[in-house]
C-alpha cells in the first residue's frame, strides 16, 4: 500500500493526521474512489472535477493550496511507486486541522489534508460476475440533497455504514437505501439500474444519489447498445418485478444483484443486459478479467 500525505510519501503505520483534523473531529471532508486498470487511472478527469465541486459546495480551499494538476501528478507519481496494474486510489482531503473543536469552518488552520492511498486490487472474476451479489433493502436512508448537497461526495457515510452493518447481519453483501420519501435511491456504496419488461430503469437524481461517474458511463452505454433508461422515482417493490438489477459504480463497473431480500432475481445470475453493459464497460476501459471459477 502506498500513502501520500499532502504531497508526501508516508510509512502508513506511523502517519499521524492530527486529533484536531476536521476531519476526525466531524467528517469535515470530501473523496473520491479511483479505479486503476492496466496501470492507467480510469476516468481520471471526471473524479478531478467531482473533487473540485465537493470542495467548492463544502467551501474547502482545495485548491488554494494545490493545483489540479499537482494533483493529478501526485496520483500518477503514487501509482508509479505502486507499480500495480490493478489498484483503488482512495483521494481523502479534510478540511485540515483547527486549532480547537467547534463547527465554524474558520477554526480551521493551515492547509486542507489531502492524503492519497493506493491499495492493491484483484478484480472480480468472470464467475462472479455470473454469480452476482445478494441485497436486502435497508430501513436506513439516503441523506437527503436538503442535508448534503449530492455535489459533494461527502466523508459523511452514516447511514451508509448503518445499512451495511445491516445488510452483513442479514447474510447480503449490499443494501439497497430508499429516500425520505421511500423512492428508491442507490446502494451504500453505488448507483442502481433494474431492468423490467426489456425497459431499463435507474432512480431519478431528485431522490438524491450520488451521481456516479460510472453510472454515467452506463447511461452513455446503454444509450450505445440501444437500450432506453428511464430515470424515475419508484417504490422498492418497483424492484420485485424486475428481470435484473445491477449495481454501478469504479471499484467493480457494473455488477448484477441477483438476491433480493433472500428472493432470486430473474434466473438468479447475470442476466443478458448487464452482461452487455458490463462487456460495453470492460472494452471501454480495455479491462480483461481473469476467466477463474
Ligand atoms: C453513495 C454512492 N453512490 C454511488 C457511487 C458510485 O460512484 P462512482 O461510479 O463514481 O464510483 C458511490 C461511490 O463511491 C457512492 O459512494
Amino acid at each position: 500500500m502506498i500513502v501520500l500525505v499532502n504531497g508526501k510519501i508516508a510509512d502508513p503505520d506511523s502517519t499521524l493526521i492530527s486529533p484536531l483534523d476536521r476531519g476526525f473531529l466531524y467528517g469535515d471532508g470530501c473523496f473520491e474512489t479511483l479505479r486503476v486498470a492496466g496501470g492507467r487511472p480510469i476516468e481520471l478527469e471526471a473524479h478531478l472535477d467531482r473533487l473540485a465541486g465537493s470542495a467548492e459546495t463544502l467551501r474547502i480551499p482545495l485548491f488554494a493550496h494545490w493545483s489540479r494538476l499537482q494533483l493529478s501528478e501526485q496520483i500518477l507519481a503514487a501509482i508509479q511507486h505502486d507499480g500495480g496494474d490493478s489498484a483503488i486510489i482512495r483521494l481523502s482531503v479534510s478540511r485540515g486541522r483547527a486549532h480547537r473543536p467547534g463547527l465554524s469552518p474558520r477554526l480551521a488552520e493551515g492547509q486542507p489534508t489531502v492524503t492519497i492511498i493506493v491499495i492493491p486490487h484483484q478484480p472480480l472474476a468472470a464467475s462472479q460476475y455470473r454469480r452476482g451479489i445478494s441485497a436486502i433493502v435497508s430501513r436506513y436512508r439516503r441523506i437527503p440533497a436538503e442535508c448534503i448537497p449530492v455535489e459533494a461526495k461527502a466523508t459523511h457515510y452514516l447511514p451508509g455504514i448503518l445499512a451495511t452493518a445491516e445488510a452483513e447481519e442479514a447474510g447480503a453483501d449490499e443494501a439497497i437505501m430508499l429516500d425520505i420519501h421511500g423512492q428508491v435511491a442507490e446502494t451504500t456504496v453505488a448507483n442502481l439500474f433494474w431492468c423490467a419488461g426489456g425497459t431499463l430503469f435507474t432512480p431519478d437524481p431528485s431522490t438524491g444519489l450520488l451521481p456516479g461517474i460510472t453510472r454515467r458511463a452506463i447511461l452513455e452505454l446503454a444509450s450505445e447498445a440501444g437500450f432506453s433508461v428511464h430515470e424515475v422515482c419508484a417504490p422498492a417493490l418497483a424492484l420485485a418485478s424486475a428481470d435484473e438489477i445491477f449495481i454501478t459504480k469504479t471499484s467493480v463497473g457494473v455488477l448484477s444483484i441477483t438476491r433480493l431480500d433472500r428472493i432470486a432475481v430473474g434466473a438468479g445470475v447475470q442476466g443478458p443486459v448487464s452482461a452487455e453493459l458490463l462487456r460495453r464497460y470492460l472494452a471501454r476501459y480495455r479491462i480483461s478479467l481473469e476467466a477463474t471459477e
